[in-house]
């Protein structure tokens, strides 16, 4: 029988959300990936601070207390900082084996997801990417967790796996 796990990091909540509709969606269990030091709450400083967000760039992350190898079929989902996937993401995929699973992945971002899915792939060279999804929420300001990518696109990306 299929065991999944959607794997999330969230700065402002918008990929949590999503995080949590998949996981009841596919009965899945879920991990929140968290850095060991948290983040500035100050919006504007973090943007600033991860202008370079390169694939090498990345931070600690708390440790994970699960079994991956009880799950052959995995979701990620992160937020899109400065045109890459975050670098908590970054870390948990440097570290932890995800080969051999079914994955499908997504970057939430405000229109400009860059080479989300490219990072993804180069840190998943033996896992099987079954489906991407362009996640996207507005970028207005005091809108920032408005959804505008439609519950059927999402539902058909959760088919792939
Ligand atoms: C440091 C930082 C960098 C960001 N860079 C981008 C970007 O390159 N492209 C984009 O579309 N949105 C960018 N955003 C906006 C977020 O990706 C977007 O609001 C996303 O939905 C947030 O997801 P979350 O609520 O799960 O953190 C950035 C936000 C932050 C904090």
């Amino acid at each position: 029988m299929d065991k999944i796990l959607v794997i999330y990091y969230s700065f402002t909540g918008n990929s949590k959300t999503v995080a949590e509709y998949v996981k009841n969606k596919l009965n899945a269990d879920i991990l929140e990936l968290e850095p060991k030091v948290p983040f500035s709450s100050d919006y504007d400083e973090v943007v600033r601070q991860w202008q370079n967000n390169d694939i090498k760039r990345d931070v600690e992350i708390k440790p994970v207390d699960i079994d991956l190898s009880k799950y052959n079929k995995i979701v990620l989902i992160t937020c899109t900082w400065w045109y890459g996937i975050s670098p908590v993401m970054k870390k948990f995929l440097k570290e932890y084996d995800l080969s051999k699973k079914d994955i499908i992945v997504a970057s939430s971002n405000a229109g400009w997801i860059g080479h989300c899915f490219k990072d993804y792939e180069t840190l998943l060279p033996n896992s099987n990417i079954k489906g991407e999804l362009d996640l996207l929420f507005s970028a207005n300001d005091g809108e920032r967790n408005k959804i505008l990518t439609t519950q059927k696109e999402i539902d058909d990306w959760v088919k792939c796996l």
